[in-house]
């Protein structure tokens, strides 16, 4: 209220205490980046005593109310009121008051931090000015183009664009003739607990065809377009696709080139200092302790984040820390992947004919679910864990092509209690970093992630619902479920396929 008044004071002398006393914003218009922080400055005419010095930075909501941001009474940071919005982010420097500057430093800025704020300073006199601050967050395109199965006499690729930024975009595709094909994509969109936007795009061309296609992140208030290419034949199958960025500028290309040369020097050191100390990493990998897991270092906002891209990155982490400590320990590197995935597996798949199949048809398509059925000791579960360590192991064998997806979610049915999220938790995330309402969001929106459920026919009934309602209206999940011979037959309806992994002798030297 007081504020409140004091400006009315000002309105109403203008003149004559305009004539003592001065406040200028260094900048009427403030830009910052999401997450950076953003400095704002006004200034003042220095001379008085910096002890009698009050200064409000207040900012002004569009129906007329204030939120105390920052303030100084004597000279001295007084935050008892200080909206909570800002607190612990609103700071100013006391040094900089000397020259007559009140910087107001705003740090982890927010999307709806954008607006107008009021710089109030008396000493002696009093003055004050506005300046607005308007946050934007770049948005950075990930694409993926991958190729689908034979489908009667053509192949179709599957080009797919996910990313998230502010403001809100629309997407376009365009081919490389120029030719609009966005009416042929289906698009999603949502805003995350941080106000940004959330946009992942699929678009299924002709991958036999050699062509361009662009996806373009487009709004008419902003002055650059976001603009990635994808290519067919050459983009098709890549593992991990490189990050574009938006502007597609001389200095975009000069600093890809230059990073890849790092990258390629950063490589070479490591390769160097690898070799070297090879024999001692190992060693450290088989005393891990299992406790190393809770070290993987993870920032999570607890919020209803509705699938961003951090909060699955942070889930990948944590998954690829698991399935690597228990590969570790459980397996032994090396000769027993060999063995078991390179010489037993491929013989033992076989389809409803018996004829054998490929190891890459264990991971079904987008939208695709997968049962694959074998006798107790067939190796059902050991491949699936095969496959989830293979998926977290970066560099090693690729046997199933699992680093295809993003993520791998692998979870045993035996002993289940709850649905497929709650398992989830249970077995996977106990430190509860994640709802179960966040995951199933991922399962549901995200591209590029393959459900494995092992042992269905040992598990419970409660799995049912879930995994019935992820088949149906997941929006492109892989899902892989192994059981017992005709131990599934009441969800059998669900699958698109079903494979069979035959039981041998030679079974007991891997299993
Ligand atoms: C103005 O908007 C803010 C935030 O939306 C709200 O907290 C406040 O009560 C509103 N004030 C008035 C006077 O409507
Ligand atoms: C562009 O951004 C503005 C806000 O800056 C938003 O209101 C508008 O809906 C956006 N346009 C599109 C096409 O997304
Ligand atoms: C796909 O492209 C190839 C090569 O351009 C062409 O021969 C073929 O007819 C196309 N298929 C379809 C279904 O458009
Ligand atoms: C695709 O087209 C480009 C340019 O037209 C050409 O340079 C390239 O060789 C073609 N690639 C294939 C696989 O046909
Ligand atoms: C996207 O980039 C390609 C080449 O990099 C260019 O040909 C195309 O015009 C761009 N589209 C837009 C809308 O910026």
């Amino acid at each position: 209220m007081k504020i409140i008044l004091l400006v009315i004071v000002l309105e109403l002398h203008w003149p004559v205490l305009r004539a003592l006393f001065t406040v200028e914003m260094a900048k009427t218009l403030y830009l910052a980046e999401f997450g950076n922080t953003v400095k704002m400055e006004c200034r003042f005419p220095t001379g008085g005593s910096l002890d009698s010095i009050n200064v409000y930075w207040h900012r002004m909501l569009s129906n007329g109310s204030e939120y105390e941001v920052y303030t100084l009474l004597n000279g001295n940071e007084d935050l008892q009121s200080q909206h909570p919005e800002y607190k612990g982010r609103a700071h100013m420097k006391p040094d900089l008051l000397r020259m007559g500057r009140a910087e107001l430093e705003i740090s982890n800025v927010k999307i709806s931090d954008s607006g107008s704020y009021r710089c109030l300073i008396k000493m002696g006199g009093a003055d004050y000015k506005q300046a607005t601050l308007s946050v934007k967050a770049p948005y950075k395109i990930k694409t993926h183009v991958k190729e689908l199965p034979k489908n009667a006499d053509h192949k179709d690729a599957e080009l797919s664009c996910e990313s998230e930024g502010y403001p809100p975009v629309q997407v376009l595709w365009r081919d490389g003739n120029d030719q609009d094909l966005s009416k042929k994509a289906s698009s999603k969109h949502s805003v995350t607990a941080d106000q940004l936007f959330h946009i992942s795009s699929l678009l299924i061309v002709n991958a036999s065809s050699n062509n361009t296609y662009h996806c373009i992140l487009w709004n008419e208030t902003m002055e650059e377009t976001y603009n990635a290419s994808l290519r067919i034949p050459a983009d098709i199958k890549t593992v991990d696709p490189p990050i574009a960025d938006g502007v597609s500028s001389t200095a975009y290309w000069t600093t890809v080139a230059i990073l890849l040369v790092t990258i390629v020097m950063v490589g070479l050191i490591i390769l160097m200092w690898k070799k070297k100390i090879k024999c001692s990493l190992l060693r450290a990998m088989s005393q891990r302790h299992p406790e190393e897991e809770n070290e993987v270092n993870i920032h999570i906002n607890t919020n209803e984040d509705d699938g961003s891209l951090q909060q699955i990155e942070n889930l990948r982490e944590l998954l690829k820390a698991k399935y690597t400590a228990s590969s570790i320990s459980d397996w032994g590197i090396g000769e027993w992947h060999s063995g078991f995935c390179e010489q037993f597996l491929p013989q033992r798949l076989v389809n409803s004919d018996g004829q054998t199949q490929p190891l890459t048809t264990l991971i079904p398509q987008p939208k695709g679910a997968l049962l694959l059925e074998g006798d107790p000791l067939s190796g059902k579960s050991r491949l699936c864990r095969a496959l989830a360590a293979m998926w977290a192991d970066s560099t090693g064998e690729d046997t199933f092509s699992a680093r295809e997806c993003e993520l791998v979610v692998l979870l045993q049915c035996e002993g289940s209690i709850g649905n497929i999220y709650e398992e989830m938790i249970r077995q996977l995330l106990p430190e509860k970093r994640f709802s179960e309402a966040d995951l199933e969001a991922i399962l549901m929106d995200h591209f590029n992630t393959l459900l494995i459920l092992d042992g269905y026919s040992k598990g419970n009934t409660t799995l049912d619902e879930s995994l019935r309602s992820l088949i149906r209206e997941g929006y492109s999940i892989r899902i892989l479920v192994t059981s017992l011979p005709e131990g599934c037959e009441h969800i059998v309806d669900c699958f698109g396929s079903v494979l069979k992994l035959q039981s041998g002798v030679a079974a007991d030297i891997f299993l």
